[in-house]
């Protein structure tokens, strides 16, 4: 395909990758990137990128809800602002391009204007959320819902795998709990994220880039099955009631129930057995639920059965099963007017539109609820996301930084 790209755009390009790899080594585990939200690798990225900021003479700070933001002003002080960015908290073993992309990405779009010294009507605001993977606590994408003036009240009194609170956490690394509840983006006119596709059908296409139409919904649960523990070698497997068997017949239940509908998905990402020893029938077993649909009321027929599913499990194995929802998020459908003005840029580079939508949950979800919101995707190798295979060419990162840049100078406060 001809590129559209100019040189500055590549050399932009260029730079984005090379801090996209230096980024990744900020990471709780050495040997793999796993950036927890409110973690040392977290504190230490988020400096990072405050550093970053006040290089380019541009201010940033933490936020009540652990979120970086920085302002380049408009014209006029106090204009309303466009809001940019993504997340920095990843999953454990993570890739370096997801939600890191689009972070890093702002922060290139803002310092490109600041070498300039180049105000537009509107001003900029870039941010980097921290929470957006709910990896540590079962909540997920506060920082966002914090913004847009809807902060989860429950999410603080959490506790971790080691106890700790999420309140405390947040106070800790320069938050404001308090404050997060009351936190509400108010100047904000419009926000944009860039992010990799994390599926594969601009690859399929080849696109480079291409526009987010919608966000699937989705649903998290927590299930704890309780059984009894027991002799391993002594107890008869028609006396058993073993939490581990009964857990895995439901996770098998929820992969069936999805195989069964187009678009619809169902994962069973994390399940531990207590006491977990080999010669002990597990007493009590727990695992999550992720369950995702383009459209709500196929995802809520999905947990309903699911749930009916479970209990008629439980009850034909004699155990205890309990589920209990952690997040729900509806389907989004992305700001139309920030879908056009994305697909101009992208055109404007000569790169066909395509539009798509998003399997992947995104802060613009969070956003999109309280003020327009859109979203670009960039190509990824293979599709593959969650993983530290995860790969972007230095081109792609070109094409999403030169159309969200273009997007940005063409932006206007409707
Ligand atoms: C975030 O990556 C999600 O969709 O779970
Ligand atoms: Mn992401
Ligand atoms: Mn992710």
């Amino acid at each position: 395909m001809t590129s559209g790209l100019s040189e500055a755009e590549r050399a932009a390009g260029s730079r984005l990758m090379a801090r996209l790899a230096a980024f990744a080594a900020f990471t709780d585990e050495p040997g793999r990137l796993t950036r927890l939200f409110l973690s040392d690798a977290h504190r230490r990225a988020a400096a990072a990128l405050i550093g970053w900021c006040a290089e380019a003479g541009i201010e940033a700070r933490i936020d009540a809800a652990g979120n970086v933001v920085g302002r380049w002003e408009g014209r006029k002080a106090g204009a309303p602002a466009l809001l940019v960015g993504s997340h920095i908290d990843t999953v454990r073993d993570a890739g370096r391009y997801d939600g890191n992309y689009g972070a890093l990405a702002a922060l290139a779009v803002v310092e490109d204007l600041a070498r300039r010294g180049e105000r537009l009507d509107h001003a900029l605001e870039i941010v980097a959320f921290g929470d957006e993977e709910g990896g540590r606590w079962r909540t997920t994408l506060t920082g966002s819902r914090a913004l847009a003036g809807d902060y989860p009240e429950d999410a603080l009194d959490q506790k971790d795998s080691a106890g700790i609170l999420m309140r405390d956490a947040l106070a800790r690394f320069g938050g404001d709990p308090d404050e997060a509840l009351r936190l509400r983006a108010d100047g904000v006119a419009a926000f944009i994220e860039a992010h990799i596709e994390q599926g594969p059908v601009l690859e399929a296409e080849g696109l480079p880039i291409g526009v987010v139409s919608a966000i699937n919904g989705a649903t998290r649960l927590e299930v704890g099955v309780d059984g009894v523990s027991g002799h391993a070698g002594a107890t008869p497997m028609r006396l058993r009631r073993d939490a581990f068997a009964a857990a895995a017949e439901m996770a098998l239940m929820i992969e069936r129930r999805a195989r069964g509908e187009a678009d619809l998905v169902a994962t069973v990402g994390r399940m531990e057995v207590w006491p977990g020893a080999a010669n002990v029938i597990p007493g009590h077993a727990q695992f999550s639920i992720d369950i995702r649909a383009p459209l709500d009321p196929r995802r809520e027929a999905a947990l309903a059965d699911i749930r009916a599913e479970i209990a008629a499990i439980a009850r034909a194995r004699g155990v205890v099963a309990t589920a209990a929802i952690t997040h729900e998020a509806g389907a989004f459908t992305c700001d139309p007017g920030v879908v056009s003005g994305l697909s101009a840029a992208v055109g404007s580079l000569g790169v066909p539109v395509r539009v798509l939508p998003s399997g992947a949950g995104h802060d613009a979800m969070a956003i999109g609820r309280f003020r327009p919101s859109g979203m670009l995707f960039v190509r990824c190798k293979g599709g593959i996301s969650h993983n530290p295979l995860e790969s972007i060419t230095e081109e792609d990162c070109a094409f999403g930084l030169a159309a969200l840049t273009r997007f940005v100078r063409a932006f206007r406060v409707g």
